[in-house]
């Protein structure tokens, strides 16, 4: 760790930040509680119909979905800790102190939905690997990046996906909370990068562009993964899939554009 000031407080071009603390303090505005959930008053997934084998298959196919969203929001929780201590300026902890407090709370909340559909189930390799690539890059401009500009948008329009399959369920009303809570998360990375790239230097780009070359075929593994649970829904589904995240990697490198970075190098590879 580096020894000096715990926070810098340079006086000089903090109307750079007006972006960043205005994330915080709608972050503030919108906080909410795992307690303000329907608990008990709707089902916590979709219950399923036909014979008991097919109900039993549905169940284990939305307990494997409530593993990977689980899963995803602890590793979160250490990549925004990550980023609250390693990030130097005070807006960006400010704002990063809410963050870690988002995905706590949405792991609690899976943690409490899991229990009611019945338990956990396997473990997605990918995702993990999606974690330490951002937990073990180099500078605080490549996790921003990977973290916030890339996944957390990116995973939006999967939360919306899961809610349209689960209507009148608690899956569907936390999945529209994560939704608005992870569109927060985008927005704030993508204020704070603008500052950390004010100045982007040739180097710094090709490290990005090194970066997203890493993460997008691992976010297209993870998109495509498909458990025991779920490999008979999967076949059905491949090339709907494909189209879909081909959109969602297209809509990365637009994103990586719109911040100033030269994207002639991404390579989009799609399985
Ligand atoms: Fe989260
Ligand atoms: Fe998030």
């Amino acid at each position: 760790m580096a020894t000096g000031q715990l926070i810098e407080m340079k006086d000089e071009g903090r109307e750079a930040f007006a972006e960043v603390l205005r994330f915080y303090e709608l972050a503030k505005r919108r906080e909410w509680q795992v307690r303000d959930l329907p608990w008990g008053e709707v089902p916590p997934i979709p219950e399923g119909k036909g014979s008991p084998q097919s109900k039993a298959r549905r169940r284990d196919m939305w307990r494997s979905v409530l593993t990977q969203q689980l899963q995803a929001d602890m590793l979160a929780c250490d990549m925004a800790s990550q980023l609250l201590n390693i990030a130097p300026d005070v807006e960006a902890k400010l704002y990063y102190s809410t963050m870690v407090q988002d995905e706590s709370r949405h792991t609690e909340a899976w943690l409490k939905l899991v229990t009611e559909a019945g338990g956990t189930a396997e473990r997605d390799p990918h995702l993990d690997k999606l974690a330490h690539t951002t937990l073990e890059a180099d500078t605080l401009e490549e996790k921003v990046f990977l973290m916030q500009v890339f996944y957390e948008r990116l995973i939006i329009s999967r939360f919306r996906l899961i809610a349209r399959s689960a209507r009148g369920t608690l899956l569907e009303e936390l999945c529209g909370r994560l939704a608005t809570d992870d569109g927060i998360h985008h927005g704030a990375g993508m204020a704070y990068e603008r500052v950390l790239l004010q100045n982007l230097s040739k180097k710094m780009n090709q490290k990005l562009v090194d970066a997203a070359n890493r993460l997008l075929p691992e976010f297209a593994a993870h998109a495509l993964w498909r458990p025991r649970e779920r490999a008979w829904i999967g076949r059905a589904m491949e090339s709907r899939d494909v189209e879909r995240l081909r959109e969602d990697l297209e809509l990365g490198v637009r994103l990586a554009e719109s911040l100033g970075l030269d994207v002639s190098g991404v390579q989009l590879t799609i399985p």
